[in-house]
């Protein structure tokens, strides 16, 4: 025993250097729990006495002055305690996460079929919904604007339109060998998030409304909840355990329903819980933006692209919402893994009459890049290539043709190595010549294959948003309890953020819990989106692990000798001067002592910097690559498909747990491919969606997955310093599947012999894929006459 009273134990030193928490395949925290049933969402929480339940009163009208709302038969339905509209709001009328042109309730104007004009309280979630059918709106109707394209016809857009330029597109469009010019339309998508957006107001002492919230964003929440009421953000603690899925449709559209649970709880001094069905929440809130594509690209004998313009419009919705970011990242990736030297890109937020459009995984990066993908199937079908080489030829170079069109360079490309192991893997070369001699022998079913490649930025574009807060506690008994600003809705960042700290701290993750998201514990955060989760608040948490294993280590010095840079924490226990001491030990001891055992931890990332007005500068930390081939077999009479195998490659760096990123990759890559194949969101003459259920909306079954299903990671290591030399993996991979899109266009178009350009857009249902093969062959048919 020494002063400190500390065992001096001389069991030989274990080998630490192999020792790690991170890398590992680690199950997800919770995954327990979520397949017993005992995962807690928001409506799993026990109510409080007292409770209400809300319901919201939507618009029946897509454009409409509001003449009259009479209520009556609302208010006097069974179990109806109150109904509130924008006039009970005590602040601000307002949800919109930048520009303020969101209301929370419609007042005078409503501008959607869904739109909230009111909000009813009710002893139960069902008497609320039964009430809120039962208004009497009268309106006067103005003229709806519904498509992207009807909204430039009227140059009616909710934010200017944004340009990015580099050369002269013009100049060598002319002088282009060849050209090739047309349109593509990519519809939208529904989150489809398992749980719906929900929220439970409970008003605390002394103004205080604590707002349980199914929610990508607390901080925003909070912000949006106390303008609402008039109130500071100190008067508002916004909680999120977990989310059921958020897909992005949780960063600022779980506003809504926070902001009007919390007027409800205010205006009637009662707990408030709004929840929202499936049809309600897919008729009230936005999806991924549908873009529409004016393209022109001039291209050279080999498939080289030497000039390039787009011109795109989104279905923004009858708000700003996201849609500014959403088409600011549209333009960044309309390149993807390609240099192009003379580029002129427009993009525009068209201003409808339907839901606010908004955040999706991946957030305008798959709608930028795959009109470039697009154009270069068009540029091989018609130089008789394969596709994949006029690919390679337009990669970006390794140290030349490498900066972007918004001027960052990029010094992480992998592109080429990735490509050529997936070509190799997948057995590319081979399968393109048996999909060849299949199609020869069959006259109705009909294969095709793909290989698309993806290049996806990562970081918040906004530089500020780039940042992140963590508190760390150790307890006396030595177990750590974490947490962070960033949110849980499956992807893991709970896992890995236990990760890194049990790392840092070396303990097992089984020290470590991680606490639900909470505004007052870490204040200030940015959404959990764009991928960062894991990036930002695994930095944040590392600080914050860091500081108290180094005062461990002081203490463990000051007691055992040595010196603190030597210290080692491994496998539960401290090495520190030829002594072993158990982490639970040296805790203990180092309480009596008055070490501080907690400690708070913030991440910035470094080198970032962006310029909105010039579309330039360095707004991506690193770049995260990957590359799939699809092969599908179409019915060419019926439009039927399925994918009959995919072979996926994803750089995730050096991968902090590599079993969740796989779960990310193929998550991702089979919510990619419902977007372009089988989701379609459908809205009538009158505006009103029509595909609001999943009776009508269709997501990927188990079935629709294919059968052999190879995703792997790529080798390699984050050039930047990020959180272990790892990359982000939530959203990239969901651009993988435009080589399912490819493949059916592929297959498409061997019905014509590959010499007619098939006419396919997005999403390719089984009744455009019929489409397309109709007008391929009506087209094959006339060019043989
Ligand atoms: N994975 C699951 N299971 N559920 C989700 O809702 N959201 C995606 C992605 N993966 C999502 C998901 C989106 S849109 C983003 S931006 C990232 O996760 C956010 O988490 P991360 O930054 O921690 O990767
Ligand atoms: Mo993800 S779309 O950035 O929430």
């Amino acid at each position: 025993m020494n002063d400190a009273g500390t065992p001096a134990l001389d069991i030989p030193a274990t080998d630490t250097a192999a020792w790690t928490q991170v890398g590992r395949s680690r199950p997800h925290e919770s995954a327990r729990l979520h397949v017993l049933g005992q995962a807690d969402y928001t409506d799993d929480i026990d109510e409080v006495r007292g409770t209400l339940h809300a319901a919201l009163g939507l618009s029946g009208k897509a454009h409409a002055r509001i003449l009259d709302v009479d209520l009556a038969a609302v208010r006097a339905s069974r179990g109806v305690r109150a109904v509130y509209t924008a006039r009970d709001i005590p602040g601000t009328n307002d949800c919109g996460p930048i520009v303020h042109d969101d209301p929370i309730l419609a007042d005078g104007l409503v501008q959607y079929v869904g739109q909230p004009v009111f909000i009813v309280v009710a002893d139960s979630h069902d008497a609320a919904r039964r009430a809120a059918r039962l208004a009497n709106i009268t309106y006067e109707e103005l003229p709806a604007i519904l498509t992207p394209q009807a909204a430039r016809a009227a140059q009616s857009y909710v934010l200017p339109p944004m340009r990015l330029r580099r050369g002269d597109a013009q100049v060598a469009f002319e002088r282009a060998p060849h050209r090739v010019k047309g349109e593509l339309h990519v519809g939208g998508q529904e989150q489809f998030y398992l749980e719906g957006q929900i929220a439970y107001a409970i008003p605390q002492e002394n103004d205080g409304m604590l707002v349980l919230c199914s929610t990508q964003h607390p901080s925003e929440m909070q912000h949006v909840v106390a303008h609402a009421l008039g109130l500071h953000s100190h008067h508002v603690t916004v909680e999120c355990r977990r989310m059921g899925g958020g897909f992005g449709g949780k960063e600022s559209q779980s506003a809504l329903w926070a902001a009007a649970a919390s007027v409800a709880a205010r205006r009637s001094g009662r707990p408030v819980k709004l929840r929202a069905d499936r049809d309600d929440d897919m008729l009230v809130t936005g999806k991924r933006h549908c873009f529409h594509y004016e393209y022109e690209v001039g291209y050279d004998d080999d498939g080289r692209i030497v000039a390039a313009r787009v011109d795109m419009v989104s279905r923004a919705g009858f708000s700003a919402d996201l849609s500014g970011p959403v088409a600011t990242r549209a333009v960044c990736h309309f390149d993807n893994t390609y240099y192009l030297s003379d580029v002129d890109i427009r993009a525009a937020c068209g201003k409808t009459n339907t839901q606010s459009n908004t955040a999706f995984r991946g957030f305008g990066g798959p709608q930028g890049a795959i009109a470039i993908e697009y154009v270069l199937d068009e540029i091989a079908r018609h130089l008789g290539r394969d596709a994949l080489d006029v690919r390679k030829l337009n990669f970006y170079g390794k140290t030349d043709r490498n900066v972007t069109p918004y001027g960052q360079e990029i010094v992480d490309n992998v592109i080429h190595e990735l490509v050529d192991e997936l070509e190799a893997s997948s057995d590319y070369r081979a399968r393109r010549q048996a999909v060849e001699a299949f199609n020869r022998s069959s006259p109705v079913l009909k294969k095709g294959l793909a290989l698309t490649p993806v290049k996806f930025g990562i970081a918040f574009n906004v530089t500020h948003l780039n940042q992140a807060g963590a508190l760390v506690h150790v307890y006396v008994d030595g177990s750590i309890l974490v947490n962070h600003g960033g949110t849980e809705m499956g992807q893991g960042v709970n896992t890995k953020v236990m990760q890194v700290v049990a790392h840092e701290l070396g303990v097992d993750v089984a020290r470590v819990r991680i606490t639900a998201t909470n505004t007052g514990k870490v204040a200030n955060t940015s959404a959990t989106a764009a991928s960062t989760g894991a990036d930002l608040n695994g930095k944040a948490a590392q600080d914050a692990a860091r500081q108290i294993r180094d005062r461990l280590a002081d203490y463990a010095t000051k007691v055992l000798g040595g010196d603190a840079a030597d210290v080692r924490f491994a496998a539960d226990t401290v090495f520190v001067a030829g002594h072993e001491v158990p982490f639970a030990e040296l805790v203990a001891k180092a309480y009596l002592a008055r070490v501080q055992l907690w400690s708070d931890g913030y991440y910035a990332t470094p080198g970032l910097h962006w310029d909105q007005k010039t579309m330039t500068g360095r707004p991506f930390s690193y770049f995260a690559y990957g590359a799939a081939v699809s092969e599908v077999v179409v019915d060419t009479l019926t439009g039927e498909w399925k994918l009959v195998r995919a072979d996926a490659l994803y750089d995730a760096g050096n991968s902090l747990n590599p079993a969740l990123d796989i779960g990310q990759v193929e998550g991702a890559f089979i919510q990619g491919m419902g977007w372009l194949t089988t989701e379609e969101l459908w809205w009538d003459a009158a505006g009103t969606l029509k595909t609001h259920a999943p009776s009508t909306y269709k997501i990927p079954g188990v079935s629709d997955c294919p059968e052999d299903f190879r995703v792997r990671l790529f080798a390699n290591r984050n050039v930047e310093d990020a959180i272990h030399r790892s990359k982000a993996v939530g959203e990239p991979p969901l651009l993988l599947p435009f080589s399912v899109f490819f493949a059916i266009r592929d297959a498409i178009s061997s019905v014509g012999g590959h010499r007619v350009q098939p006419p396919l857009n997005a999403p390719a249902t089984c009744e455009a894929i019929l489409d397309a093969i109709t007008a391929v062959q009506a087209a094959a048919g006339a060019g043989a006459r």
